[in-house]
């Protein structure tokens, strides 16, 4: 018997960064929209907890117990006093430490998937807080769709969406450790007042509306210039996508991803292939949103 769910990568439409916290984190308001590129947890009855990862950027997946669908097994099994004795295979097809939370996707995963293996019949609160503790990004993969992340970015209130919206990811060579950029981050703003982070409200009408050209024209991530310090080459991918047409143009959460927001599915296929033939990225890829979150696919519901 196994167990399957997927889960869709997210981008930030907004991500307003504050001051570093005595913690080492940073208080956010953090718009997160899920897209529909999808990750797909399988966890199978085993002799003891084992990862493996499949998919064209498998080899940069880490196996071991700092992969998150490893850790979100072994907190669950805790939590209940069972072991941890399963199989978890991952096949992944959100970009490996690309800022569209692939490593957050495959902890709520894992952690829905064994829930269900295991019959624990966890509460949604129980599973957001336990997905909580795995990492900031981790309640929105679970809950999907939209949602505004305060704190570090894990107390979700869910946003309406008015429709779909149709973007392009250019994946880039190599991917951005999250706490770098925040580093970079800090030390590009040290000796200025950061302001207390707070979502725009134009930009939450726009979600809700569904308009598209609105959104282009709020979306924000103050994390990019720290991206791109570190990373300049994503200067000419951003200029690239726009220049083939592209509403708007940002890098997503983190980094090295760069987020492409077009008026159509047709322009967004067109921007896509401008971009991979334009030589500032490995490849790019469409994606409609929202996207549900962590959905049980196979195996007992
Ligand atoms: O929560 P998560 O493990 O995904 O965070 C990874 C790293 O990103 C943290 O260790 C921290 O360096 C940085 N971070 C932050 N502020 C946040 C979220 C993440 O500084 N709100």
């Amino acid at each position: 018997m196994s167990v399957t769910v997927r889960v869709p990568a997210k981008v930030n439409v907004q991500l307003a960064v504050g001051a570093a916290r005595p913690d080492g984190f940073h208080d956010l308001a953090n718009v997160f929209l899920a897209v529909g590129l999808y990750d797909e947890i399988t966890v199978t009855p085993a002799d003891e907890l084992r990862v493996t990862c499949s998919g064209p950027d498998a080899h940069q997946v880490p196996l071991d117990e700092t992969n998150l669908a490893a850790r979100a097994a072994l907190a669950l099994a805790r939590r209940h006093g069972i072991d941890p004795h399963v199989h978890i295979h991952i096949a992944k097809d959100i970009p490996v430490a690309g800022g569209m939370a692939g490593g957050s996707a495959d902890g709520a995963g894992a952690l829905l998937a064994c829930d269900a293996l295991w019959s624990l019949n966890s509460s949604r609160d129980e599973l957001l807080a336990l997905c909580a503790e795995l990492g900031s990004d981790v309640p929105f993969s679970l809950i999907g769709g939209a949602a505004l992340g305060t704190g570090r970015g894990e107390q979700l209130t869910v946003l309406e969406t008015g429709g779909a919206f149709h973007w392009v990811f250019a994946v880039a060579d190599g991917g951005l450790s999250t706490p770098a950029v925040y580093r970079e981050f800090d030390r590009l703003g040290a000796g200025t007042d950061v302001p207390a982070p707070a979502a725009d409200p134009a930009l939450l009408d726009a979600l809700r509306t569904g308009d598209a050209v609105a959104l282009a024209g709020t979306l924000a991530n103050d994390l990019q210039p720290a991206a791109l310090s570190l990373r300049p080459s994503l200067t000419a991918t951003l200029a690239a996508g726009t220049a083939a047409g592209a509403l708007a143009a940002l890098v997503s959460g983190s980094g090295p991803t760069t987020a492409f927001l077009t008026k159509s599915p047709e322009a967004a296929a067109e921007v896509a292939e401008a971009l991979r033939t334009s030589a500032t990225c490995r490849t790019a890829r469409v994606a409609p949103s929202p996207a549900p979150g962590a959905t049980i696919v196979a195996g007992p519901a």
